[in-house]
């Protein structure tokens, strides 16, 4: 755009396109919110406290397991507000009792759990669900976990987890939505509206958490836990949306990362938390911190000891102590000590009632958890659709795949028959014995587990096609699994190479919770499937997949890299000086010993068959700011089967004042396709969606943006350009704002 045209008028956008944080700070009614005022007149400065404190009532293996008779006669003493690590209709509803029968106020437990990616039946993991690029599935996914949790007696889950991630070394990727801010805030209010429902109160839904605010995913080399330096801009156009996003769906919670960002730990981040969060974006939910993560402000170093460190962490705005007992030990002392926290203990006790309020805690104590759902059946038939919706595949040259009927397989790998690692790190009360693994799904193939280097080639050499399961187990993803090498674990590259001596065609099924850095060990492997950890269906859908009775759709949410050594990288890089450059005699942004670019991108997947796109239209040159502009693009299945392709549009916006990243995605459809069926996306897009952040405010500028529509991020079709006529001011991070798709 042209500096001259910049903001002229500084108009604010149309209300439109801001959608106020509507369910979440929803008012609660008159009654409920004069019976929060009423308790807390009643309550003494240790009941306030006590409703601020959460504690463990078991362990993640071992549910329950810390309620004995003193935690017990806690809970009558009213000194905790919340349980997690709990689990179960009856144990739930007895502990519930307790609280609102023997404790002198009689205000009622929050049960929570990280209920991440399914509750007893597990699905894929969140990263492929992300992959599956359709809200929907995320959507769905939620909803069964929190139907089935709910049952079990629980109110509060610990997800969604909307940390953008750009370094597939951090271990917690699998656990995110990928490295797009824009797909991230979809999927992010999917899964806010799986869980939660239409209202809360009405049951079988869980309010749900957007954690970890914010810039976790932004951890110095990929380390969990490490501090973050992510400027103001990259703040509040990467890491932010997505919980905007998350919030505007009504997000009943938030949690606090344990990072520090810019050198201040974001559980005392006043700025962010009490600022941001609360003073501009009017959060009224409940804010928690993450695990101890107030206790651990003295390891950060800007507490001298528990006592500072829950002071610091209220007065940021945390309304919530998991797990740490700092608030529990130090803040009514602290508060008798100097008045002025009194008042922060009360917004944090009122936003606490006020969740218990909307869970419908108050009008029925034990309206949750059902004790014959919770021994319902498996939904493996959810599952499985699922599953197979998550599925990518990145190569498939020769159409090796599907694979032709009869082929004499061999299955080789022992990732092909790990069962526990299916359902992934976060597996709530799902059960390893109830995943059906590849190689059970694909009885007649010839299996080797592959720890016998020669028998596994014996078995190649037998078959027509090999199929090998490659990648990460379940437990070197997760929290605390971060890696500085991201190849093929122990053993696996050698294999692999031994396979390939063989000379047949290989098929790399490639599992695990992060993109792996493979560009040499997948040279002259015909086919890729990624198929993450897809919890208990896996099994069956891959083989759908790899046999042809389902076509794969899903997307890489995040990149592939060559090398471990180009992360962090992401599709939406601003340019530079002197880009990027194939010839290595110019002086470029490259490495000199390796390629450019990741070796799948952003967006990239393949289906069976052939898509054309034909060029993108627009309904008009120029837009006016509080104006709309339509894109469209016809996309035609030339293949012989039904088929799913993502079509993708991307932005850039050549000349600005401040460098723009070489292409945005700003809108994305997941169009089922017909043999020879064409069908046309329209996106409907707003001036607010391509604001860039400076000097504290969301700037639209005059001028042209480029639209690129396409199959991935770098495999764009066509392109066309529209003027924005007059400069304006956002209201809201852009990349949290929704296009308006439609197919025809
Ligand atoms: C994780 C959170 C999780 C919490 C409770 C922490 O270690 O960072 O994501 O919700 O534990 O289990």
């Amino acid at each position: 755009m042209n500096r001259r045209n910049v903001l002229a008028a500084g108009a604010m956008l149309a209300a439109s396109a801001w959608t106020p944080l509507a369910r979440a700070a929803r008012p609660l009614g008159a009654d409920h919110r004069a019976r929060i005022q009423a308790l807390l007149g009643q309550m003494t400065l240790a009941e306030k406290v006590g409703q601020m404190n959460q504690i463990a009532g078991g362990r993640q293996k071992s549910l329950n397991s810390k309620l004995d008779a003193a935690m017990l006669d806690r809970v009558r003493k009213g000194e905790m507000g919340s349980f997690l690590h709990v689990a179960g209709a009856e144990p739930l509803r007895d502990l519930q009792r307790v609280a609102v029968e023997e404790s002198r106020l009689k205000i009622p437990l929050l049960f929570a759990m990280d209920v991440i990616h399914g509750y007893r039946t597990i699905l894929p993991v969140p990263l492929a669900l992300a992959a599956s690029w359709d809200p929907k599935v995320a959507e769905q996914a939620a909803r069964i976990a929190a139907e089935e949790a709910w049952a079990a007696g629980l109110h509060w889950t610990f997800t969604p987890m909307v940390d953008v991630a750009r370094d597939p070394r951090w271990g917690r990727v699998v656990e995110g939505a990928g490295e797009d801010a824009y797909l991230g805030s979809r999927i992010a209010e999917a899964q806010v509206a799986g869980f939660q429902g239409a209202d809360l109160g009405e049951g079988r839904r869980m309010m749900a958490c957007a954690k970890h605010f914010v810039g976790y995913g932004a951890a110095e080399g990929g380390r969990d836990y490490d501090s973050a330096e992510v400027g103001p801009r990259t703040l509040n156009e990467v890491y932010l949306p997505p919980f905007h996003a998350a919030a505007r769906a009504g997000a009943g919670s938030f949690m606090t990362a344990f990072n520090a960002l810019d050198g201040v730990p974001m559980t005392a981040n006043a700025e962010l938390v009490r600022g941001f969060l609360r003073a501009q974006w009017h959060y009224q939910g409940l804010v928690v911190s993450d695990w101890n993560a107030i206790r651990e402000l003295v390891n950060h170093g800007i507490a001298a000891d528990a006592r500072e460190a829950a002071v610091l962490a209220l007065k940021a705005g945390v309304d919530m102590d998991m797990a740490s007992g700092s608030y529990a030990t130090y803040l009514a002392e602290a508060a008798t000590a100097d008045a002025s926290l009194v008042p922060l203990i009360d917004e944090s006790v009122g936003r606490i009632l006020a969740a218990k309020a909307r869970l419908g805690l108050f009008d029925d104590p034990y309206g949750f958890g059902d004790p014959a759902r919770d021994k319902a059946p498996l939904r493996r038939t959810e599952a499985r659709d699922l599953a197979k919706r998550s599925l990518v595949l990145l190569r498939n040259d020769g159409a090796v795949l599907p694979l032709k009927p009869g082929a004499r397989l061999a299955l080789i790998g022992a990732l092909a028959d790990d069962a526990s690692s299916a359902i992934g790190s976060w597996r709530a009360r799902g059960q390893a014995t109830d995943a059906v693994t590849l190689k059970a799904a694909l009885a007649g193939a010839d299996y080797q587990p592959g720890t016998d280097v020669a028998a596994a080639v014996e078995a190649a050499k037998r078959a027509d096609i090999v199929l090998v399961a490659l990648g990460e187990d379940f437990n070197r993803t997760g929290e605390a699994r971060s890696y500085a090498e991201i190849g093929l674990p122990e053993g696996q590259a050698a294999l692999l190479e031994a396979l390939k001596a063989t000379g047949k065609p290989i098929v790399a099924i490639l599992m695990g919770g992060r993109p792996l850095a493979l560009e040499r060990e997948l040279t002259g492997v015909p086919a890729v499937l990624q198929t993450w950890l897809l919890g208990i269906e896996s099994g069956p859908a891959i083989a759908e997949i790899l046999t042809g009775k389902a076509a794969p759709g899903g997307r890489l949410p995040i990149g592939m890299p060559r090398r471990t050594g180009q992360s962090p990288q992401s599709y939406a890089h601003l340019p530079t000086g002197r880009p990027a450059n194939p010839d290595l005699a110019v002086d470029s942004a490259r490495y000199h010993d390796t390629e450019i670019g990741p070796l799948f991108a952003f967006g990239h997947g393949l289906t069976y068959g052939e898509i054309a796109y034909g060029p993108l239209s627009l309904s008009a040159e120029t837009v006016a700011p509080g104006g709309r502009i339509t894109a469209s693009v016809q996309v035609t299945n030339r293949g012989t089967m039904a088929v799913d392709e993502v079509v993708q549009l991307y932005a850039n916006d050549p000349v600005a004042a401040v460098s723009r990243p070489v292409a945005e995605l700003r809108g994305f459809a997941r169009v089922p396709l017909k043999p020879g069926q064409s069908r046309t996306v329209r996106f409907t897009l707003s001036p607010e969606q391509f604001a860039f952040w400076r000097d504290g405010k969301w700037i639209v500028e005059a001028g042209d943006i480029r639209l690129m529509a396409g199959a991935s991020s770098v495999d764009l079709k066509s392109e066309a350009r529209f003027r924005i006529t007059a400069g304006a001011e956002g209201q809201v991070p852009a990349a949290s704002l929704a296009t308006k798709v439609e197919i025809a």
